[in-house]
């Protein structure tokens, strides 16, 4: 059993991180929560009320001895909590973005090295069942290689969305929501892109990005492009992927659907019908007009795929293998989006080797 102790109490923790410990039981003992904020330990003592909450972050390292921290704060805290983490003996699952520029995660890099223990990055996307799925079925007879992948998202930002420091950055909207979308096509291509170009456009002149355009090309002219959107006053959708493989396609959503559909697919002169029904988000697959559903996942797709992504580390730890989604994997996310904004600014396609470059390796935890 590893104990397990959380820094921040606020959103992710309560909507994402103790559900899905609540599916990883058998795995973990929770030993510890600490928040700055009163009123949010209060929330949490509701639904946990004999784990011990603290306000200092120490205090809890100290008194909770934890094996892993799960650093759940803003972006901004998370190097200097990786590294207390770290200097404490701890292994460390952090919330993503790892750190605010690729020199920070460097040093949250070297650090654990040091250290001889994991840092892990909660970029859980792809532990999704509909892209763990999708993934399945790149390089196989009937898909083939994988082409092109186009991922839209269309978000309609709240005050709620918006509220405390997620307001304050500027680099809003690739950094924080788009860090998923560039892990999915790393996940998705298996290979380091050679370019990307990026446009990001602010018609608003709102402090943080608010739309985020990005092509991205590989070796062998596959390619990736990227729309993410929050000017639509349309209908929100939280994250659609087509992949196009040299003989189907598969299409991934996340949100739930209800719906019917009728029409007439006009070149063949058919009628169809569909009734669709998804809670969390679903695969489908694809050619020219049939389709079919390859999967779906439950009400809240993000903590399961958290608790799929966290069992698998605790796992690698009782194993000393190397875990999936590594601070050293996550900076090459990091690089893609740092690369993004220096294009927009920039106005050019920029040659992303010496982004992904680092002379760090992946080591394994000390016993
Ligand atoms: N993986 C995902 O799907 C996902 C989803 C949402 C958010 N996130 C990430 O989770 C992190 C937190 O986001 P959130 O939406 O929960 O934010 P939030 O503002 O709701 O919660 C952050 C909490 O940290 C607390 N905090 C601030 N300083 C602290 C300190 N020094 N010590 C202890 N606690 C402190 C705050 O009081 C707050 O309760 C961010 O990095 C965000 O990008 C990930």
């Amino acid at each position: 059993m590893i104990r397990l102790a959380i820094a921040g109490l606020g959103a992710v923790t309560q909507n994402i991180h103790l559900p899905a410990y609540a599916q990883i039981q058998d795995k973990l003992t929770l030993v510890g929560g600490c928040d700055v904020q009163p009123e949010t330990r209060v929330l949490v003592t509701k639904s946990h009320p004999t784990l011990p909450l603290f306000e200092n972050y120490e205090e809890m390292l100290r008194t909770a001895k934890p094996d892993v921290v799960a650093i759940c704060t803003p972006p901004f805290l998370h190097r200097e909590q990786c590294l207390t983490a770290l200097r404490a003996g701890c292994h460390v699952f952090c919330e993503k973005p790892l750190a605010e520029s690729l020199d920070e995660a460097d040093v949250i890099i070297t650090a654990a090295a040091a250290a001889g223990r994991q840092v892990v990055v909660n970029s859980q996307f792809p532990y999704m069942q509909i892209h763990l799925a999708a993934k399945a079925r790149i390089g196989q007879p009937d898909f083939g290689r994988l082409l092109y992948l186009h991922a839209t998202q269309t978000f309609r930002p709240t005050p709620q969305t918006e509220g405390t420091w997620r307001r304050e950055m500027t680099r809003r909207l690739g950094f924080e929501f788009g860090v998923h979308v560039f892990e999915l096509i790393r996940f998705f291509f298996d290979e380091d892109p050679v370019r990307l170009c990026a446009h990001m456009p602010n018609p608003v002149g709102s402090k943080s990005d608010v739309l985020n355009s990005v092509n991205i090309e590989f070796a062998g002219g596959r390619s990736a492009s990227i729309l993410l959107d929050r000017l639509s006053r349309g209908p929100e959708r939280y994250l659609d992927l087509r992949l196009d493989g040299e003989h189907a396609a598969i299409a991934t959503s996340i949100g739930g659907e209800l719906g019917f559909e009728a029409g007439l697919h006009t070149r063949e002169r058919k009628p169809f019908f569909a009734f669709n029904f998804v809670k969390g988000g679903k695969a489908v697959w694809q050619d020219g007009n049939r389709s079919r559903l390859l999967a779906q996942d439950g009400i809240n797709p993000f903590a399961s795929s958290t608790a799929y992504h966290l069992g698998g580390f605790i796992t690698a730890l009782a194993q000393n293998t190397l875990p999936r989604g590594t601070a050293l994997d996550h900076r090459k996310t990091l690089a893609l989006i740092f690369a993004a904004y220096d294009s927009a600014e920039q106005k050019r396609w920029v040659d992303l080797a010496p982004y992904l470059a680092s002379g760090a390796k992946n080591t394994l935890a000390q016993p």
